[in-house]
């Protein structure tokens, strides 16, 4: 048989050799391009990295910049997503060979770590990537009584982003958007966001769903948290009697407002990170321990406020900076992307 020749690439992902490929490859609501408008559109600013056989895709990693944000601290993060090879040319190293150099990539370009969503650790993990992060997910199974006030369903037309982002931006912690990127995130096929006003002027919103990810699950929200909770109350009075409805947000931040309506939560991780610039992020989270007026020394180990913890691996590194789930309750460092920025 004729020796098979692969040709790697790479170049802006929103070639549409690529959108064609993982359009056939991948199992998802709509086109990759309406899904994740922030790597593939033209204006989107991600970057492809493919093998071709014979003039084909066979193989593909995306991967973009994004800004991460604390009143503290930012950092650039290297979003990676559609990672898809063909099946009868899995398990010859295609994938891991292009993440390797995806991860270099998004190193050279100052990023310091890497995160993507994904259950499959077990390609995950040997390149490097390991559940971080603290995510906290409410569940409402039970009746919540009424909204008592009123819900309304929105289209994202000008005025409302502006008034949205600002909500958004009231966070403490999230990616930089810009309002062009925030419209376009809002008109992923079905993504919903209900919002409430107050004196005319949008005082909270929630979003549900988005594409083919997040099904019944609110994973972006902001604004007065009473009026969240009639969000909810309004959900579970209309699309969702009967039915389980799920919030995600960040760890550090639970709304007593939306607990007290919930039949129960949990913590996870928020996502799988890679670390790629391991000095940047010791002296960005001994900078915040400062802050916070938390004694801290890293020397071999790292002794936060008298707890000693290992960082001796990427895994210990990640759980003792960013903490994961349940573990790390205390002075990790605040780090969180909200639904709409996942890729
Ligand atoms: C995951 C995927 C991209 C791997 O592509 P690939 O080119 O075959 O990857 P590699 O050849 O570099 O495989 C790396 C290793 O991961 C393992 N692996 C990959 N997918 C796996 C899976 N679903 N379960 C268990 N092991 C898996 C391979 O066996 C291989 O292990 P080995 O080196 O010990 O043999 C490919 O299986 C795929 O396209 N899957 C469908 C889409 C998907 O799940 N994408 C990831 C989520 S975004």
């Amino acid at each position: 048989m004729e020796p098979l020749e692969l040709c790697f690439s790479s170049g802006s992902s929103s070639d549409p050799s690529l959108i064609h490929f993982l359009d056939a490859h991948t199992e998802l609501a709509a086109s990759v391009l309406k899904e994740y408008p922030s790597v593939f559109d033209t204006k989107g600013g991600g970057e492809s990295l493919w093998v071709e056989a014979k003039g084909k895709v066979v193989s593909h990693v995306a991967s973009v910049v994004a800004k991460f944000h604390h009143p503290l601290y930012s950092f650039p993060v290297g979003l990676v997503g559609s990672v898809v090879t063909q099946p009868e040319f899995r398990g010859m190293g295609l994938a891991t060979s292009l993440m390797r150099q995806a991860l270099e990539k998004l190193k050279a370009k100052g990023c310091l770590v890497a995160a993507l969503w994904s259950n499959n650790t077990d390609f995950y993990t040997p390149v490097g990537f390991h559940p971080a992060g603290r995510e906290m997910e409410f569940v409402f199974d039970e009746p919540v009584g009424t909204a008592q006030m009123a819900v309304e369903e929105c289209n994202a037309n000008g005025d409302t982003v502006a008034q949205l982002s600002r909500l958004y931006h009231q966070h403490h912690l999230g990616l930089e958007r810009s309002l062009d990127r925030f419209a376009q995130l809002l008109q992923v096929p079905n993504v919903r966001c209900f919002i409430v006003r107050e004196s005319g002027l949008i005082s909270a919103y929630a979003v549900l769903n988005k594409g083919s990810d997040f099904q019944d699950v609110i994973h972006e929200w902001a604004g007065h948290p009473a009026h969240l909770a009639a969000i909810v109350r309004h959900l579970k009075n209309s699309d969702y009697v009967g039915k389980r409805l799920r919030m995600i947000g960040p760890a550090h931040k639970p709304v007593a407002e939306i607990a007290a309506l919930s039949s129960g939560f949990s913590v996870g991780s928020m996502a799988l990170v890679k670390v790629l610039d391991r000095s940047s992020i010791k002296s960005i989270y001994l900078s915040y321990l400062r802050n916070q007026g938390v004694e801290a020394n890293w020397g071999e180990a790292l002794i936060v406020d008298g707890l000693k913890l290992r960082t001796d691996t990427d895994a210990e590194f990640l759980n003792a900076v960013f903490g994961q789930g349940l573990d790390g309750e205390t002075h990790r460092l605040p780090f969180f992307v909200w639904g709409l920025d996942s890729v």
